[in-house]
């Protein structure tokens, strides 16, 4: 049975005593809905793995609400310092050596730790609460997009967890950027709320994962998440440059009989069996990105063609993560 709680200091408490005794708990967090456990607890993390049907050489980010428990689980380097200070609490993840109380279930055997400190004030009192580092993937069976509001939390996690925290809608809607500070340059492996841009007014250099289609030759990626096909709709979706071409391909997939879903800004006039908005802006699409793909399955959409935003503020983390859901399939 999967208890509901709301995000009173009460119901946050009792949800914290789960997490200390080796339960799962799905919160939310400022980025998407977390799945959490006791970081610290080779079995506890075990169960995560199983409830999301995820890889288990896949590592996970250890949540904390405070520097001294940063300390205690990582190395902190001079750039991670820098990050941490300046971005803390906030939707960036931060790697690390890590330090020996870190089982090896969470690292997937690594020697690095990913760690991040939330903003989302229901998170943060959770993780108080539990007293212990709170080890958590997005809260989406694997695969699926990560869930941004209660709903696609209860509808993947139900019945495989012991607790959800009801919090709403995720501000962000799109998971943490992810900086590996133990590279010679500080890399980003996954780009987010938090970025390029941004860092590189604290950090003098910074490099960027590209990110390339499985079996593209000499790539091998360094996250291992990334290697995994993720945030897939059941609709094949597109990306498009060009407006134009948007429209015709449009036409062209109605002649095939298809059942035709576009995504597009709200000044768009262009028209579809399905028509979802994603506002004025990248911040906008951000936020509804991946509770609009859920929306496309649920309507029964074929194909998903998606305008691009222009190229500015988080445009970075949503056209990754529009470009692993279209299977990097992208028309000029
Ligand atoms: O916003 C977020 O980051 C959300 C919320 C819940 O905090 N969490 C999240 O976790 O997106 P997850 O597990 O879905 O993504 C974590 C990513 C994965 O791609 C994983 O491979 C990578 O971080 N990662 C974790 N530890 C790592 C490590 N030590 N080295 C390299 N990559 C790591
Ligand atoms: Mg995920």
């Amino acid at each position: 049975m999967t208890k509901i709680f709301s995000p009173t200091d009460a119901e946050i408490t009792f949800a914290g005593e789960i997490i200390k005794q080796g339960g799962l708990v799905v919160f939310p967090t400022e980025t998407v809905y977390g799945l959490g456990a006791d970081g610290l607890s080779d079995k506890a993390v075990q169960k995560i793995f199983k409830a999301k049907g995820r890889p288990s050489d896949n590592p996970l980010i250890l949540h904390v609400a405070d520097m001294q428990w940063a300390e205690k689980i990582g190395e902190i380097n001079e750039n991670a310092r820098k990050i941490m200070e300046k971005f803390w609490p906030g939707p960036i993840t931060v790697i690390v050596q890590k330090k020996d109380i870190v089982p090896g279930a969470v690292t997937a055997g690594l020697d690095t730790v990913a760690i991040r400190m939330p903003e989302n004030e229901t998170a943060r009192k959770l993780i108080k609460a539990a007293d212990t580092p709170i080890a958590a993937p997005s809260a989406n069976l694997s695969g699926k997009p990560s869930p941004t509001a209660f709903r696609h939390a209860f509808d993947d996690m139900n019945g495989r967890v012991d607790a959800i925290i009801d919090g709403g809608d995720c501000d962000i809607g799109i998971e943490s950027t992810v900086i590996d500070t133990t590279s010679l340059v500080p890399t980003i492996l996954r780009p987010g709320g938090i970025t390029a841009e941004m860092l590189a007014e604290i950090l003098p250099d910074i490099a960027v994962e590209q990110h390339k289609k499985e079996g593209t030759e000499g790539y091998t990626p360094k996250s291992p998440g990334m290697k995994y096909k993720h945030y897939a709709p059941d609709a094949q979706v597109i990306l498009y440059l060009n407006q134009k071409r948007l429209a015709e391909d449009i036409a062209e997939f109605r002649k095939q009989g298809k059942k035709v879903g576009i995504f597009k800004s709200e000044t768009s006039t262009l028209t579809a069996d399905i028509e979802l908005s994603w506002g004025k802006d990248t911040k906008d699409l951000a936020k509804c990105l991946f509770y609009s793909l859920r929306r496309f399955d649920e309507l029964g959409a074929e194909v998903v063609l998606c305008e691009m935003p222009e190229k500015n503020g988080i445009w970075q983390g949503v056209y990754n993560r529009l470009y692993k859901s279209a299977g990097f399939d992208v028309r000029e």
